[in-house]
């Protein structure tokens, strides 16, 4: 009798917790290949509850954009999961260029669409993330990828019409923002 109570008790909260999780998104997130719906309960616990992820839920919108206090640590994700495959400055290698306004998979010019490829993946070696970055860090991988954009702002839908009077195209030879690994509280990272 008592274990009965304690498996149905179990349930309900497991049941309540993932209402709690799934209420976070007012957005509706798809596959980028498949259209199905993206579990976000996938991804680690960690980093689901900062300011940007719950924004972003919100409003499909990602405030690491353009932020400068984020970028080095964007940067240095960037170097770390994604360069291997899109090249140092994402100018493309064994994946696609990510650094003009072509896109294969159009959404991606938008934040939700990046994140959705992102998180669920695309074809071929473009995997999943979910398993190796929390959704905190992949609002700042995003973020890096935008920085390096090297065209004309007018194309860089996903800035907001301020950033984009003041945005000047990625100029690799130019003096730009160097990678940190520090992780910090406005980026995300533990308070204090
Ligand atoms: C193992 C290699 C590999 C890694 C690592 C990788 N990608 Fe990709 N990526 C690819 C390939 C290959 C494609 C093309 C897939 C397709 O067209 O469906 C791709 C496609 C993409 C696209 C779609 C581009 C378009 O034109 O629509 C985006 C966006 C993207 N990757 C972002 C990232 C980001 C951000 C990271 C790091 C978090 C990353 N990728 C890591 C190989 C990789």
């Amino acid at each position: 009798m008592r274990t009965r109570t304690l498996v149905k008790t179990a349930a309900a909260i497991a049941t309540v917790g993932s209402l709690v999780w799934g209420a976070h998104a007012a957005i509706m997130l798809t596959h980028t290949v498949t259209g199905q719906p993206l579990d976000l309960s996938e991804a680690p616990e960690e980093g689901r509850d900062t300011e940007a992820v719950k924004t972003f839920l919100q409003t499909g919108v990602n405030i690491y954009v353009e932020d400068p206090i984020c970028l080095p640590k964007a940067h240095e994700l960037y170097l770390s999961m994604c360069s291997g495959c899109h090249g140092h400055y994402a100018e493309g290698k064994i994946g696609p260029g990510l650094n003009d306004s072509y896109w294969t998979y159009p959404k991606n010019e938008t934040d939700q669409g990046l994140f959705e490829t992102v998180f669920g993946g695309a074809q071929g070696q473009m995997g999943p993330m979910y398993g190796a970055l929390n959704l905190n860090e992949m609002l700042l991988v995003m973020a890096w990828v935008r920085h390096l954009y090297k065209e004309d702002p007018k194309g860089a839908v996903w800035l907001t019409p301020e950033q984009r009077s003041t945005f000047r195209p990625f100029d690799e030879n130019a003096k730009h923002i160097e990678p940190s690994e520090d992780l910090l509280p406005q980026c995300g990272g533990p308070a204090g």
